[in-house]
């Protein structure tokens, strides 16, 4: 479909998705940060009277001693804790179902995640589930759950995903592979805990794919149609504080002050999902993850600076606007020179980067599927700046394998 008719046939959607925003009562949580923000969270959870939590969580978070501490913590101040380290990378529905299992047989009154995006998402369809009375697959949609989730405490062990900020979780078919969207505020826990001392243990090459998520959603918010002062405020925030610690983080990775730092820039893109959304990088990175199973950090990197590319000519301004306020082009450049200068620091910092960032797993094959579905994902749902069509996509896939 021509990238014009695309445009006309989304407005309609677009504007009903932002008059829903508009109207929709989306709560933040309770911000616990630095180090030894986790055990105070457990603390926390014990002062509010919860007596029977549910931890979920996966198996090498476990392995490598992070829920002891913070069990041994709630146990201390009179809670008992269940544990629950089935959460696998997507999710499937099958894993929520186990954990809520858990979650009923320990007759839970609150839920504390310990992980990354994906034991996020599974411990907020879990809390949805178990206070609602609904299965995970009814809760599927906008707004199904009707009701508050079970408390929800989060302790994010993995700065990207910004999920411990976000209204939707997205959980696998295992069958059919697709990926269902949870949307509900109901999900948005009480508080969570960006401590450096747990995303300290994370490996080099995580830390720069999450990080690099992160930088997306920041960029993608940036450049959205549905951008305002408040999200350009959370954004920009992040995009500097990303540029100005992630490539510590990957090469000091004890260093707990860059590691609070990407913590912090991946809630503050995690609390502007919400509203200014995502855009193409997404709605192709995605498909790249399904079509060859590349870590979703990791398809973004690929992705994003063709697309920052593919914007210029509708985002100009405001990416040179970002540019200047970051310091990366004088006051005086002109808006192509600026812009051009952000481009190319993301692209100097992607190369920095332990990112494996070949897109030899390309195959011309099936540039149509993954053009059709990444514009079927977008088409309605995000904000983007400006339309592509089939054409614009194989070209970006193009160029990303003969980059
Ligand atoms: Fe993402």
């Amino acid at each position: 479909m021509p990238a014009l008719l695309s445009r006309l046939t989304a407005l309609p959607k677009l504007g009903a998705l932002k008059a829903i925003i508009k109207v929709l009562p989306v709560s933040q949580p309770l911000i616990f940060i630095g180090e030894g923000a986790a055990l105070r969270l457990c603390n926390s959870i014990a002062d509010q009277g919860y007596r029977r939590v549910l931890i979920v969580t996966d198996d090498v978070l476990k392995r490598l001693g992070v829920i002891t501490p913070l069990a041994t913590a709630l146990h201390d101040r009179g809670v008992a804790t269940a544990l629950y380290d089935g959460v696998r990378p997507d999710p499937s529905f099958e894993v929520v179902e186990a954990g809520l299992r858990a979650c009923r047989s320990a007759n839970a009154d609150a839920v504390l995640v310990v992980g990354g995006g994906s034991a996020i998402d599974t411990g907020k369809v879990i809390a949805l589930a178990a206070s609602t009375g609904k299965s995970p697959r009814q809760l599927v949609g906008v707004l199904k759950g009707r009701r508050p989730a079970l408390p929800l405490f989060v302790v994010p062990s993995t700065s990207g995903t910004g999920s411990e900020a976000s209204i939707a979780a997205v959980i696998s078919d295992s069958v059919t592979h697709e990926k269902a969207l949870v949307v509900d505020p109901a999900m948005i826990p009480l508080a969570a805990a960006l401590d450096p001392r747990i995303t300290a243990g994370m490996p080099a090459a995580v830390t720069a794919e999450t990080g690099i998520d992160a930088l997306t959603h920041a960029l993608e918010g940036w450049m959205s149609e549905f951008a305002n002062p408040h999200t350009d405020r959370l954004n920009g925030t992040a995009i500097r504080l990303i540029l100005d610690n992630l490539e510590r983080a990957c090469t000091e990775p004890s260093n707990l002050a860059a590691r609070e730092a990407m913590a912090l820039a991946s809630h503050y893109a995690g609390i502007c999902l919400n509203t200014s959304a995502i855009g193409y990088v997404h709605a192709i990175a995605h498909q790249l993850g399904a079509c060859y199973a590349v870590p979703h950090g990791r398809a973004n990197a690929m992705v994003l600076p063709h697309v920052l590319r593919f914007n210029l000519s509708a985002r100009e301004p405001r990416l040179a606007r970002l540019a200047r306020m970051l310091g990366l082009a004088d006051l005086r450049a002109n808006d192509a020179a600026a812009a051009d200068a952000l481009i190319q620091r993301v692209g100097a910092l992607l190369a920095a980067l332990p990112l494996q960032l070949s897109a030899s797993m390309l195959r011309s094959n099936d540039y149509p599927a993954i053009a059709r579905k990444a514009l079927d994902e977008a088409h309605g749902m995000y904000p983007v700046p400006r339309y592509m069509d089939e054409a614009d996509v194989y070209r970006i896939l193009a160029a990303m394998q003969s980059a």
